[in-house]
């Protein structure tokens, strides 16, 4: 097969499984064994031919598929993948960039600058951060508690880089009992311990309480890390950032997780939900979740881009690194010096070494949409959120647990003839992801068993919103 022929191919199979997700079931239906069997057996000696291969996949691998860009897919935080991006995406594949360096790829290297600063300004950040194009949240959460662990531990006299955390004097470090799991486990990573932390108790959508973490940073001294979220991953809620970062100047570093929430700055009816944002000493964020980038695709972002660049950069004599002539300022490496701004390795910026070329999805994705895109998206899925919890709570006699602030909602459902309300919460999400119609995922909030609806893809509309609700519905009165 050639390769017109070939790409051509995966092209048609793409485009064909995106014009039948809305109409084929969201779950998964094949059995682990039956994918087993047709996607596994022994690695041949001669191989097979391309054309062959591709079918085998795309027949094989999609009746094994979580539909996660269908418009009804509702579970968890997953963005659905825009044409956009994806198109973009097939180029970077084809073009087989290494992102590591400015010389492995300018076109990279300055796509990536620019996305960056887009990203600032959308989010309100501030233009001198610095930005790292990473896999995800949680290794955005990684980088820039890399970061605050340089910056705090060098301010204390201590090259954590070099000599480890062995005989470091301690950093204390306070997260919300409601912090995301991928904190603790950033920390963990970096030798901080994810057991020694402070947590400090939410109140009941979520939010870390901040007379609490006041009455707790007033019995701290010396290097302390405070961990705030933008979009708790049950309720959406926003922790008060601004009273937050309040309590944090000139004491603490403040990050603040806000993988899908950190969007809602994009809104102008949603960003006084973070307000003062822009006051912390770094951020987390996606773009593979609500700008709806095709995954892989996470962003970190460091208010000092000396302290991210000293946690993350390395060298090597082999590397033809771009090296910035004379001493002095480091930029952050999004470009917002115009032409005098050095170029960008984006080695400096990630845990990695060679990476996907992901910067260009989000670039393509930024360019297409504008800021009202970004806004409209952002707000019609909060919408689409509170038109399922009121058409839950109507059809489906569902309590609604959460005030619906973005796009997460959390219902339970009480059995019509009493019983145990936990159960048949589950029971009810069970039934749903059999019938098809939608998926949505389940938690336990506040000790109790909830639905839990995610509304993030960019192709959801009112009549898919109706569709699961009556399906839901039907799930719960059967
Ligand atoms: C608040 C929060 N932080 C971090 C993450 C982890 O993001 P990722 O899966 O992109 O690593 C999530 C995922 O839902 C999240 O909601």
């Amino acid at each position: 097969m050639s390769i017109p022929e070939l790409f051509e191919r995966a092209a048609r199979l793409a485009h064909e499984y995106r014009a039948r997700v809305g109409s084929i079931p969201v779950a998964p239906r094949a059995s682990m064994a039956a994918l087993r069997a047709s996607l596994g057996g022994a690695l041949t000696e001669a191989g097979s031919s391309e054309g062959d291969t591709l079918d085998l996949l795309a027949r094989a691998a999609e009746p094994g598929l979580l539909n996660t860009v269908s418009p009804r897919f509702f579970g968890f935080v997953i963005g659905a993948s825009a044409p956009m991006g994806v198109a973009a995406d097939f180029l970077t594949s084809a073009w087989g960039q290494n992102a590591g360096l400015y010389a492995t790829s300018p076109a990279l290297a300055v796509a990536e600058e620019t996305a960056a600063r887009w990203v600032l300004e959308l989010l309100g950040l501030p233009p001198t951060s610095s930005v790292g194009f990473v896999t995800g949240c949680q290794m955005a959460n990684f980088t820039a508690l890399a970061s605050a662990r340089h910056a705090l531990l060098h301010a204390a006299g201590w090259d954590v880089e070099e000599h480890g955390l062995f005989g470091a004097p301690p950093v204390h470090v306070v997260i919300s009992e409601e912090a995301h799991v991928t904190i603790p486990r950033a920390l963990r990573l970096l030798g901080m311990g994810q057991g020694r932390v402070i947590r400090v108790p939410s109140d009941a959508q979520g939010r870390m309480r901040a007379d609490a973490l006041e009455q707790t940073l007033g019995g701290l001294q010396g290097p302390t890390l405070v961990c705030a979220q933008a979009g708790n991953v049950n309720t959406g809620a926003v922790d008060d950032l601004d009273r937050i970062a309040s309590l944090c100047a000139g004491r603490a570093w403040l990050h603040v997780d806000g993988a899908f929430g950190l969007w809602a700055a994009a809104s102008p009816r949603l960003s006084h939900l973070v307000h003062g944002v822009a006051r912390a000493d770094s951020w987390a964020t996606d773009a593979h979740k609500w700008l709806n980038a095709p995954y892989d695709s996470g962003l970190v972002i460091v208010k000092h881009p000396a302290a991210h660049k000293a946690a993350m950069t390395t060298d090597a004599a082999y590397l033809v690194k771009e090296r910035l002539s004379g001493p002095g300022a480091v930029s952050g490496g999004t470009g917002h010096e115009g032409d005098s701004a050095p170029p960008r390795d984006a080695v400096d910026w990630v845990p990695e070494f060679s990476r996907r070329a992901r910067g260009f999805a989000v670039w393509a994705q930024l360019r297409t949409l504008g800021r009202t895109g970004v806004a409209s998206l952002v707000d019609r899925c909060c919408a689409l959120a509170s038109r399922m919890a009121q058409g839950l709570a109507r059809e489906a006699g569902a309590e609604i647990l959460n005030d619906v602030v973005l796009n997460q909602v959390l219902a339970r459902f009480t059995p019509a003839s009493g019983g145990d309300t936990d159960a048949f919460t589950r029971e009810v999400i069970a039934r749903t992801q059999r019938e098809g119609t939608c998926w949505l995922g389940g938690s336990v909030w506040k000790g109790k068993a909830v639905m839990r609806v995610s509304v993030s893809g960019h192709a959801t509309t009112e009549e898919d919103i109706d569709r699961s609700v009556r399906a839901i519905a039907s799930c719960a009165k059967a």
